[in-house]
């Protein structure tokens, strides 16, 4: 049974189970909108915005597949800000789009500052108040999550920003999500990792992660036989999976 299943009741005993201590968040579809980039494609190649940032998208994931799994990672491995570039290239060819240098640094120019949802400022400041530590594990390369993360002005709100880079390995390579465990200093299980990308969700509870998929569009969970450990619609989902704060039993007594 999924915890999402689960009554009010069972509902509090499976988050309490979870031992949630940190937090850990996907940047790129998670706290980052990676089809901000839509609107300004729309602006440069009008009626292909929606289709160029979709299919770049899917072949920036794909790239950091294809050289995680060749016989030598080490030698294909590329930063990601490189093969996000490539795959723009790439979607615009295969659109029938002129790509012109301009355009191109436009694009890349407005990924490297996507709009952060809306929600994400206030949910971050919330765990830091609350005393959660929290983090990014990313497959973005740390020149690109550093500015995304300043830009969106979540710096402050941040114990760790985790690139892959050091491993050379993209997610969903264990070597990649083993990087959480390590920066916090907790087993896998008693971190909660968050991302919008259901294939990552997956890929974190394979790992060993307690997870949340943030299924912000309604998308279909992917058929591999593995459900995340928890789905929601927000970030503001986080909270349900924190173990409630201890309750105050006695009111501290009064100074003499
Ligand atoms: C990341 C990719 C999944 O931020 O977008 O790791």
């Amino acid at each position: 049974m999924t915890s999402h299943a689960l009554n009010a009741g069972q509902h509090i005993e499976y988050i309490e189970s979870m031992k949630v201590r940190a937090i850990l968040f996907d940047a790129y579809g998670t706290l980052f909108d990676v089809h901000s980039v839509a609107l300004l494609a729309e602006q440069l190649f009008p009626g292909q915005g929606e289709r160029l940032s979709l299919l770049w998208r899917d072949k920036q994931i794909e790239y950091t597949r294809l050289v995680t799994m060749s016989p030598e990672p080490d030698t294909h491995y590329r930063p990601f800000w490189d093969l996000t570039r490539a795959a723009l290239q790439f979607s615009a060819e295969r659109l029938g789009l002129t790509l012109d240098a301009a355009a191109e640094e436009r694009l890349m120019n407005e990924y490297r500052h996507l709009s952060a949802f809306p929600e994400n400022r206030d949910v971050l400041a919330e765990l830091k108040r609350r005393g959660v530590p929290a983090g990014i594990l990313s497959n973005g390369n740390p020149e690109m999550l550093d500015v995304a993360v300043k830009s969106a002005g979540f710096a402050d709100f941040l114990q760790h920003v985790l690139s892959v880079h050091t491993t050379r390995r993209f997610k969903t390579d264990p070597a990649a999500y083993a990087l959480g465990p390590v920066a916090f200093g907790l087993p896998a299980r008693e971190i909660l990792f968050v991302s919008s990308n259901c294939w990552d969700a997956i890929g974190a509870t394979w790992y060993g992660y307690s997870t949340l998929w943030v299924n912000r569009s309604g998308a279909p969970l992917d058929r591999l036989g593995i459900e995340p450990t928890r789905i929601g619609r927000s970030l503001r989902d986080v909270f349900d999976c924190l173990p409630r704060p201890a309750a105050r039993t006695a009111a501290a007594p009064s100074a003499p």
